[in-house]
């Protein structure tokens, strides 16, 4: 039966015979809000690429935190601005470093919140790479013990869940080898699997100025055509031992989202990250698109692609409007 028997408009003539029918429902369960840690006190400085997102220092950052708890964002993932970078990122596994403290103070404060820590050199060292550098090169396997031991001491402060973010080959491995030595057998490990070398990392770059001094971050990150590579990369993190697995960035890589949506069954998360966030900021500020609703359109087609929870700059404005019962 086709035209005119059959004719779709039907179920879209009112905004409750939408809601019947939709197929995709966001909700605020689904978000996770990435934070910026930056060492003192009483600090919050905006990033002037992320109109709404700050850098801060821990007291103001659980006061954010818990806005975001309180509009039923279940979880933050926190990186880390240390006061010093160097070669090895010593930083990044520093018990006293900024994200461990930052951790230990939002687990006291708000215990029911789901603290992630990404884990990564890139924010530690002074050239800006995701590991250990000889030379031009990133070196893959002395970079996995400068990993573990990172995740291992956001283990020791309290973190729900760890995340790593570099790209290494084996990283997973270790990492979860790390956390069962150390008593941590039980927490999971969300790999970010599928990462690719996106032009859309520009505003986190400033943000955490983790820019590259040198060359870039081809030989690690994905290259952006590859999809069936994003499979592998998938499987391997999921033998590995990885609990969660990720795709980033997501607007410009649904395809990755459903593909291993479809493959998989492990939760999958997505990272719309901070280019996807800056676009939309910028536009909307021109009066060029309607801030709201590309917002929440961009967030369900995530959400439809496959993800099952989405890192988002937007957590909170987004879980503020699903509050007040508007959709896009
Ligand atoms: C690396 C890391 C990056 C992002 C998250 N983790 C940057 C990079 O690979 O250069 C980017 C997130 C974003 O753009 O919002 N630790």
């Amino acid at each position: 039966m086709g035209f005119p028997e059959r004719r779709l408009r039907r179920l879209r003539r009112s905004e409750t015979a939408r809601r019947l029918v939709r197929e995709t429902r966001l909700s605020a369960d689904r978000f996770i809000y990435p934070m910026f840690v930056m060492p003192g006190e009483g600090v919050r400085q905006e990033v002037a690429s992320m109109p709404g997102i700050h850098r801060q220092t821990v007291d103001r950052l659980v006061e954010d935190a818990r806005e975001a708890f309180a509009l039923g964002v279940p979880g933050v993932i926190l990186f880390g601005l240390p006061p010093v970078k160097d070669a090895r990122g010593s930083g990044a596994d520093d018990p006293r470093g900024v994200v461990p403290s930052a951790v230990r103070a939002l687990k006291r404060e708000l215990p029911d919140l789901l603290v992630l820590a990404d884990v990564c050199m890139c924010e530690y060292t002074d050239h800006g790479h995701c590991g250990i550098v000889e030379g031009n090169e990133v070196l893959n396997d002395p970079t996995l013990a400068r990993l573990t031991a990172a995740a291992v001491a956001y283990a020791e402060a309290g973190c729900d869940v760890v995340a790593p973010s570099d790209m290494m080959d084996g990283r997973v491995a270790a990492i979860r080898r790390g956390l069962d030595e150390n008593g941590f057998a039980d927490l999971p490990i969300l790999s970010y699997a599928a990462k690719y070398c996106s032009g859309f990392y520009g505003p986190f770059r400033d943000a955490a100025d983790s820019a590259p001094k040198f060359g870039d971050r081809r030989s690690y990150q994905m290259d952006p055509p590859n999809v069936r590579e994003a499979l592998e990369e998938v499987a391997l993190d999921i033998e590995e031992g990885a609990d969660m697995v990720m795709v980033k960035p997501a607007m410009p890589y649904l395809d990755v989202v459903r593909a291993v949506r479809e493959r998989f069954n492990v939760p999958l998360a997505a990272y719309q990250v901070s280019g996807e966030y800056a676009m939309i900021k910028a536009a909307a500020r021109n009066g060029w698109l309607d801030h709201d609703r590309v917002m929440m359109e961009a967030l369900t087609g995530i959400v439809r692609a496959g993800a099952d929870f989405v890192l988002t700059y937007f957590a909170k404005e987004a879980a503020r409007l699903l509050r007040a019962g508007l959709r896009g």
